[in-house]
Protein backbone atom coordinates (compact mmCIF):
# COMPACT_ATOMS: atom_id res chain seq x y z
CA UNK A 1 0.00 0.00 0.00
CA UNK A 2 1.14 3.53 -1.04
CA UNK A 3 1.85 4.76 2.68
CA UNK A 4 -0.04 7.80 2.25
CA UNK A 5 -3.05 5.58 1.79
CA UNK A 6 -2.35 3.92 4.94
CA UNK A 7 -4.71 6.26 7.37
CA UNK A 8 -7.26 6.40 4.95
CA UNK A 9 -7.54 2.67 4.65
CA UNK A 10 -7.38 2.29 8.44
CA UNK A 11 -10.19 4.88 8.74
CA UNK A 12 -12.14 3.73 5.55
CA UNK A 13 -11.93 -0.38 6.80
CA UNK A 14 -13.14 0.78 10.00
CA UNK A 15 -15.53 2.95 9.04
CA UNK A 16 -17.42 0.55 7.28
CA UNK A 17 -17.12 -2.18 9.72
CA UNK A 18 -18.08 0.14 12.31
CA UNK A 19 -20.96 2.02 10.62
CA UNK A 20 -22.82 -0.32 8.36
CA UNK A 21 -24.34 -2.80 10.42
CA UNK A 22 -27.67 -1.55 9.88
CA UNK A 23 -27.58 -2.00 5.96
CA UNK A 24 -26.44 -5.29 6.29
CA UNK A 25 -26.08 -8.26 8.78
CA UNK A 26 -23.29 -7.84 11.69
CA UNK A 27 -19.49 -8.18 10.22
CA UNK A 28 -17.11 -10.37 12.25
CA UNK A 29 -14.16 -8.90 13.62
CA UNK A 30 -11.27 -9.56 11.07
CA UNK A 31 -8.51 -8.74 13.45
CA UNK A 32 -6.22 -11.74 13.64
CA UNK A 33 -8.35 -13.25 10.59
CA UNK A 34 -5.42 -14.73 8.67
CA UNK A 35 -4.26 -16.47 11.81
CA UNK A 36 -6.97 -19.20 11.55
CA UNK A 37 -6.83 -21.64 9.15
CA UNK A 38 -10.83 -20.76 7.65
CA UNK A 39 -12.73 -17.78 7.97
CA UNK A 40 -15.95 -17.27 9.81
CA UNK A 41 -18.40 -18.65 6.85
CA UNK A 42 -15.38 -21.84 6.89
CA UNK A 43 -13.91 -20.90 3.60
CA UNK A 44 -10.21 -20.62 3.67
CA UNK A 45 -7.88 -18.21 5.54
CA UNK A 46 -6.26 -16.85 2.29
CA UNK A 47 -5.53 -13.89 0.94
CA UNK A 48 -6.74 -14.99 -2.74
CA UNK A 49 -10.00 -15.73 -0.63
CA UNK A 50 -10.29 -12.46 1.09
CA UNK A 51 -9.73 -10.43 -1.95
CA UNK A 52 -12.56 -12.05 -3.29
CA UNK A 53 -15.01 -11.65 -0.59
CA UNK A 54 -14.07 -7.97 -0.63
CA UNK A 55 -14.67 -8.23 -4.26
CA UNK A 56 -17.63 -9.98 -4.58
CA UNK A 57 -19.37 -9.62 -1.31
CA UNK A 58 -21.13 -12.50 1.20
CA UNK A 59 -24.83 -13.12 1.61
CA UNK A 60 -25.12 -9.57 3.59
CA UNK A 61 -21.91 -8.39 2.75
CA UNK A 62 -21.89 -5.81 -0.28
CA UNK A 63 -19.88 -6.43 -3.19
CA UNK A 64 -17.24 -3.53 -3.47
CA UNK A 65 -16.42 -4.39 -6.97
CA UNK A 66 -18.03 -1.13 -8.54
CA UNK A 67 -15.80 0.66 -6.34
CA UNK A 68 -12.38 -0.76 -6.00
CA UNK A 69 -9.85 -2.30 -8.20
CA UNK A 70 -7.80 -5.58 -7.63
CA UNK A 71 -5.36 -3.74 -6.32
CA UNK A 72 -7.06 -1.86 -3.96
CA UNK A 73 -8.36 -5.16 -2.69
CA UNK A 74 -4.83 -6.59 -2.49
CA UNK A 75 -4.24 -3.24 -0.59
CA UNK A 76 -6.56 -4.22 1.76
CA UNK A 77 -5.54 -7.60 2.48
CA UNK A 78 -2.11 -6.10 2.98
CA UNK A 79 -3.54 -4.16 5.60
CA UNK A 80 -5.43 -6.73 7.27
CA UNK A 81 -2.15 -8.89 7.45
CA UNK A 82 -1.07 -5.68 10.25
CA UNK A 83 -4.24 -6.28 12.10
CA UNK A 84 -3.06 -9.61 13.51
C1 LIG B 1 -12.86 -3.17 3.28
C2 LIG B 1 -13.98 -3.53 3.87
C3 LIG B 1 -14.33 -4.96 4.19
C4 LIG B 1 -13.56 -6.07 4.29
C5 LIG B 1 -12.06 -6.20 4.09
C6 LIG B 1 -14.42 -7.17 4.64
C7 LIG B 1 -14.01 -8.47 4.80
C8 LIG B 1 -14.80 -9.50 5.21
C9 LIG B 1 -14.35 -10.86 5.42
C10 LIG B 1 -12.94 -11.40 5.21
C11 LIG B 1 -15.42 -11.56 5.85
C12 LIG B 1 -15.45 -13.05 6.23
C13 LIG B 1 -15.76 -13.86 5.00
C14 LIG B 1 -15.98 -15.32 5.32
O1 LIG B 1 -16.34 -15.66 6.45
O2 LIG B 1 -15.77 -16.13 4.40
C15 LIG B 1 -16.56 -10.66 5.90
C16 LIG B 1 -17.84 -11.01 6.27
C17 LIG B 1 -18.87 -10.12 6.40
N1 LIG B 1 -18.87 -8.81 6.11
FE1 LIG B 1 -17.32 -7.76 5.33
N2 LIG B 1 -15.70 -6.71 4.74
C18 LIG B 1 -15.69 -5.36 4.48
C19 LIG B 1 -16.77 -4.52 4.47
C20 LIG B 1 -18.03 -4.85 4.90
C21 LIG B 1 -19.15 -3.93 4.98
C22 LIG B 1 -19.13 -2.47 4.54
C23 LIG B 1 -20.18 -4.63 5.51
C24 LIG B 1 -21.58 -4.19 5.81
C25 LIG B 1 -22.23 -3.21 5.19
C26 LIG B 1 -19.73 -5.98 5.72
C27 LIG B 1 -20.49 -6.97 6.25
C28 LIG B 1 -20.08 -8.27 6.40
C29 LIG B 1 -20.97 -9.31 6.91
C30 LIG B 1 -22.41 -9.15 7.33
C31 LIG B 1 -20.21 -10.49 6.89
C32 LIG B 1 -20.70 -11.88 7.29
C33 LIG B 1 -21.35 -12.47 6.05
C34 LIG B 1 -21.90 -13.86 6.30
O3 LIG B 1 -21.12 -14.74 6.70
O4 LIG B 1 -23.10 -14.07 6.07
N3 LIG B 1 -18.42 -6.07 5.34
N4 LIG B 1 -16.15 -9.42 5.51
Amino acid sequence: MRSTAKHSMATFAHAVMTTSTQTCGKPPNLHGVFLAKSLPSGAPATDEQVRYTIIAGLRTMPAFAQMLSEADASDIVRYMHKLN
